[in-house]
């Protein structure tokens, strides 16, 4: 399927990468939206899977990937925690929500929910390199990326190999110290010289019930 944007980017991800810096992967895809906070449990998760179903809905092809590989919550926020990825000879299947809504996660390769990942940074970054390189995705319109919350070996890993990265959507909650490390990741992504698309200040349930 085709993206009925005005703007489009190079499908193929052969944008160079700036000196010194890993080179990009190669894999089709137009727009690659990042999420990310400076605080965990802020609402991340949940805004990645809203964006990425309402862009399927609005019938973009879209992947999802789940790149909080401590915590990997999508595939449950999704109902589809069960399932698992085929695993072909080279590459791997992405689960599919829908025909036009994939998404790969940690989670599926873990042999049960409560098994940590205890990983450093270069592990992350070669299963990162993976998941770009190595599954199925087709050729995406978006690929939106719910990362750990902030600024580690994650986000500068998918900032630095994802092609056609548009830039990030940053996401806290109204606390004082929430939106203190908000203003971190909003800097980091300065600093890489991408733009902030949006900032979603995620105003928790219990708070307005409560106050
Ligand atoms: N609109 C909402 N109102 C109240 N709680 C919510 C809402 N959306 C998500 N949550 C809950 O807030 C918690 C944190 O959300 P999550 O998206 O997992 O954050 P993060 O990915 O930043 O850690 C989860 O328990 C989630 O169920
Ligand atoms: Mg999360």
């Amino acid at each position: 399927m085709k993206a009925k944007g005005k703007e489009k980017p190079e499908m193929k991800g052969t944008s160079p990468a700036p000196k010194g810096l890993p080179p990009k992967v190669t894999m089709n895809v137009r727009h690659v939206i990042l999420v990310l906070s400076g605080k965990g449990g802020v609402g991340k998760s949940t805004v990645s899977t809203n964006l990425a179903s309402a862009l399927a809905a609005h019938g973009r092809n879209v992947g999802l990937l789940d790149l909080d590989i401590h915590g990997p919550n999508i595939p449950k926020m999704l109902g589809i925690e069960d399932q698992r990825p085929a695993v072909l000879e080279k590459s791997m299947e992405p689960v599919r929500v829908t025909g036009n809504l994939a998404v790969m996660s940690m989670a599926f390769l873990l042999p049960d929910t409560s098994s940590p990942v205890i990983w450093r940074g270069p592990m992350k970054m070669a299963v990162i390199r993976q998941f770009l390189e190595e599954v199925n995705w087709g050729s995406l319109d978006y690929l939106i990326v719910d990362l750990p919350p902030g600024t580690g070996d994650e986000a500068l890993t998918i900032a630095q190999l994802a092609p056609n990265v548009q830039g990030a959507v940053i996401v806290t909650t109204p606390q004082d110290v929430a939106v203190l490390d908000a203003v971190k990741a909003v800097k980091f992504i300065e600093k890489l010289e991408l733009p902030v698309i949006g900032t979603n200040l995620f105003r928790l349930m219990r708070e307005s019930v409560f106050s």
